[in-house]
């Protein structure tokens, strides 16, 4: 067995912006890259390069996970961890080097492209709610009403802040349903919720800052963001939500945090109190902003709807976003956000130079869908109708699928995940199976396209579908049979590759 080489000097910078494990993870590819370490080398055990680094052993062992993800090094047991015996020539050649010299500036990886699944209405597409159950005849008497009426406001140019009305009504519906104490003047509408993202980013954020996402995280969220140049650190989540530690662990400076409490993206669980009073914590100690994403918390299955956490926030440091696109429909394109009382002036003066706001004559409609109390019956019937198409898409797949599946009921939300387990050949590849129902006519979105890097090892293989929009047992039934001949495609495409290899 190899010995640890000429024991590695690995240096990091406290004063760089970069995560401390990122800088690890880019030393030991620099290492590896310039021959310093070779395959089947033998690495310092975790807490002995903590101490020499001064740092947590916490901080080395995620390194470790990452390079372990990535196929730099592999974990023995007892043993120890080694660099990988396999590794393709192309991570050590002399071209290599240079490419990881430039890339020895720590970067932060770039996220998988999201997943293109257009505007279409095919069957299973998350976060579509029911079109067939929306009162289209009395929100067209609305919006009718509102044209024929005449109101100079609905012709002139609109407001960029949003129809005052609207934004009253939004502002009494947070009060009331999520426990979120505003006033109009907080309340900014936009045209989704990349708009929010964009309008809160030109507020308050600075190039490159650093900002947790959650792992697995919304994947639209991820790739706007990344766009905008903010540097993602992913924090994971598990059966309490965001790990508030892991995340001030890796990076206990981040000048965002984004995140979605109530019913997270995709995994669907609800951040604890705990964690809700850690991440208040940390994000008023370390002056950041928190980037609450509420977007589907008005359908919940069991128990009540949990308030909201800017409902908890006495800092004044967590910004509220929420959308009329699942309660309402997406088409619609109207959302808003809940700007920080020492930010709203500064929202608002940005609002006027960035857009030219949404038409009065929806927002109108809306207002009026709210006052007439048509909002509260809709959700109402909404929570019934999509409580029972869960049972129905979950029982359908299951029975597909046996024990090659689990999903847990989903206790809010449109959606369901369906995870995979890994069969004689691993984990089937999420991402083509997904392909392939896909081509076969179905919306469904690969559940390992959701991680900052799709084949890391810790991502779980399944899918993520859409439940709003499935009519009965029948359709279910069916549905869940494409997907299963999808996975069955997969699943023999896989093993006779294995065995030709
Ligand atoms: C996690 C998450 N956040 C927010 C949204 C709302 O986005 P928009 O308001 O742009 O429709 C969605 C829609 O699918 C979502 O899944």
């Amino acid at each position: 067995m190899s010995k640890v080489q000429n024991p590695l000097t690995i240096e990091i910078d406290r004063h760089e912006a970069s995560p401390i494990y990122l800088q690890i993870g880019e030393r030991f590819k620099a290492a590896i890259a310039a021959g310093h370490l070779k395959p089947g080398d033998r690495v310092p055990a975790l807490r002995g390069l903590a101490t020499q680094l001064n740092t947590a052993r916490g901080t080395v062992e995620m390194a470790y996970n990452m390079l372990v993800d990535e196929g730099y090094l592999q974990m023995r047991g007892a043993a120890g961890t080694f660099v990988s015996s396999s590794l393709p020539g192309a991570v050590t050649t002399p071209a290599a080097r240079k490419t990881r010299e430039r890339a020895n500036a720590p970067r932060l990886k770039r996220p998988e492209p999201a997943a293109d699944i257009g505007n279409d209405v095919k069957p299973l597409r998350p976060g579509l709610p029911a079109l067939d159950a929306f009162p289209r005849k009395v929100w067209s008497r609305l919006v009718s009403a509102r044209a024929k009426s005449g109101d100079l406001a609905t012709l002139t140019y609109p407001e960029p802040s949003g129809y005052r009305p609207l934004r009253e009504r939004i502002a009494t519906y947070l009060g009331l349903s999520r426990g979120v104490e505003c006033v109009p003047e907080q309340v900014f509408v936009t045209n989704g919720y990349r708009a929010s993202l964009e309008l809160i980013l030109r507020s308050l954020a600075k190039p490159e800052d650093r900002a947790w996402f959650e792992e697995p995280g919304y994947l639209l969220a991820r790739a706007f963001l990344a766009d905008a140049n903010m540097r993602l650190v992913p924090v994971p989540v598990d059966h309490e939500g965001l790990d508030v530690d892991a995340g001030i662990a890796h990076c206990h400076d981040a000048r965002f945090a984004f995140v979605t409490p109530s019913h997270q993206s995709p995994l669907g669980v609800t951040l604890s109190l705990a964690r809700r009073m850690k991440l208040l914590d940390w994000a008023s100690r370390a002056g950041s902003w928190i980037v609450e994403d509420d977007y589907d918390s008005e359908f919940r299955y069991v128990g009540r709807p949990l308030p909201a956490l800017k409902s908890l926030d006495r800092d004044d440091r967590v910004i509220y976003c929420g959308t009329f696109s699942k309660v309402l429909f997406p088409g619609l394109r109207l959302s808003y956000v809940v700007a920080p009382e020492r930010a709203a002036a500064r929202f608002g003066q940005l609002t006027k130079n960035m857009n030219a706001g949404s038409p009065h004559l929806y927002q109108a409609a809306v207002a009026d869908f709210i006052a007439q109390g048509h909002f509260a019956r809709h959700l109402k019937r909404m929570r019934a109708l999509y409580a029972e198409r869960r049972m129905l898409l979950a029982n359908a797949i299951r029975k597909a699928f046996g024990d090659r599946v689990s999903i847990d009921l989903p206790t809010g939300g449109m959606h369901l995940v369906a995870i995979f387990h890994a069969g004689r050949d691993g984990p089937i590849d999420d991402m083509a199976m997904a392909a392939r129902a896909r081509e076969a006519g179905l919306a469904v979105i690969a559940l390992s396209a959701w991680y900052l890097n799709a084949r890391a090892k810790h991502a779980l293989r399944g899918i993520v579908a859409g439940f709003a929009n499935v009519a009965d047992a029948d359709e279910a039934a069916g549905l869940s049979r494409t997907l299963r001949r999808a996975y069955d495609a997969q699943s023999m495409t896989a093993s006779s590759d294995a065995k030709s290899a």
